[in-house]
């Protein structure tokens, strides 16, 4: 396929790199507005091309799709205008700015029969296809929680929510893990430089049966904290991002329950010992990028589909939602 990257600031410059490596995308084509980014990219990728117009790119016939690495605001309105020429589209995360917007452009898509994407790039990484593996498999077992810290000091964005800056990763990956659909959010925040925007939140999800999902996301902590805790009643994990040589370990631990009539439960537990999960180390954005080819050429909904975009957006809308009511629960 060929490909055209638009949006060339901190994030897209690794989108060009990938595409350069997978061997299903023959021409890439990288656009900005902007003069200086493109002439990095061509110091760095002589065989990449460049351009400075999207009107130049969407209407080149052999470009097959597009990957939009821009502004979440500019999403919605480039997808629908890529759309429109025919392109198939990567929107990077989080998908839109909102909801509706989201639908009009999986809409879009539909009628014009082309496929849309998200980058939820954890989805591709190593650690969380063998967290996927585990839970598919049967593993851990029923899931009772997941537990999420992403924890930094800053960087405070300039237009949105720590939320919206952070959790787009957790959401979906506990999406693809949990495998089942959420109910319903609650989310406290706190803004502590006065303009409006949470710097510090904690999230609840309720799925409506025993599985409870909790992140606590945060642009003030002390510690770089990025990991997740999943617990089944067979096995649990947990996945530290920040320690490269056992970054998914499986603990033999857990609890079982004896009752004779009459009696209270007596309970044992399971202290066993943990095994560090062997993981794949291949980069996850050109996993992305293969599997956006790869579902072009099958004509299939890919790994990461704008409707999975889609419902992370209605979770991070809902936890706004209830952050302004105090914490309350909001259906999704
Ligand atoms: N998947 C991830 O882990 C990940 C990580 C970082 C950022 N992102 C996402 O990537 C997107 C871009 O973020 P960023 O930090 O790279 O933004 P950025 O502001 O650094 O870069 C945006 C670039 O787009 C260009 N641009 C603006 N309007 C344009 C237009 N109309 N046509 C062509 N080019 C235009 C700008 O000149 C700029 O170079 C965001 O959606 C962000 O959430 C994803």
């Amino acid at each position: 396929m060929n490909l055209g990257i638009i949006g060339l600031g901190y994030w897209g410059p690794n989108i060009v790199r990938n595409a350069l490596s997978v061997s299903s995308i023959d021409r890439v084509v990288a656009c900005d507005i902007d003069e200086s980014q493109l002439a990095k990219i061509k110091a760095k990728h002589p065989e990449a091309e460049i351009t400075n117009s999207v009107d130049k790119l969407l209407a080149d016939d052999g470009i097959d799709g597009v990957v939009v690495v821009l502004p979440v605001d500019l999403h919605h309105p480039m997808a629908m205008k890529a759309i429109a020429a025919g392109k198939h589209v990567v929107l990077e995360k989080p998908f839109t700015s909102t909801v509706a917007q989201g639908l009009e452009v999986l809409e879009a898509a539909d009628k014009k029969g082309v496929i849309t994407m998200v980058d939820h790039t954890f989805l591709y990484t190593g650690a969380v296809r063998r967290i996927k593996q585990l839970t598919q498999d049967g593993t851990l077992g029923n899931i009772f929680f997941y537990d999420s810290a992403r924890t930094n000091l800053g960087l405070f964005q300039r237009d949105c929510n720590v939320i919206w800056d952070l959790a787009p990763h957790d959401f979906s990956i506990m999406n693809h893990v949990i495998g089942k659909k959420p109910v319903s959010v609650r989310a406290m925040g706190a803004d502590h430089v006065g303009r409006g925007f949470a710097d510090v939140a904690y999230v609840h999800v309720d799925f409506g049966d025993s599985t409870i999902a909790h992140f606590h996301i945060s642009w003030l902590s002390p510690i770089k904290e990025r990991q997740t805790v999943i617990g089944g009643n067979k096995k649990m994990v947990v996945w530290d991002d920040n320690n490269a040589a056992e970054r998914v370990k499986l603990y033999d631990k857990g609890f079982s329950m004896t009752a004779e009539a009459g009696k209270h439960p007596a309970f044992q537990y399971r202290n066993g010992e943990y095994e560090v999960a062997q993981v794949e180390q291949t980069e996850a954005l050109a996993l992305m990028l293969e599997e956006f080819a790869s579902s072009i050429s099958e004509k299939r909904q890919p790994l990461t589909s704008g409707a999975d975009g889609v419902d992370v957006v209605r979770i991070l809308e809902a936890c706004e939602r209830s952050i302004s009511l105090g914490g309350e629960a909001v259906n999704l």
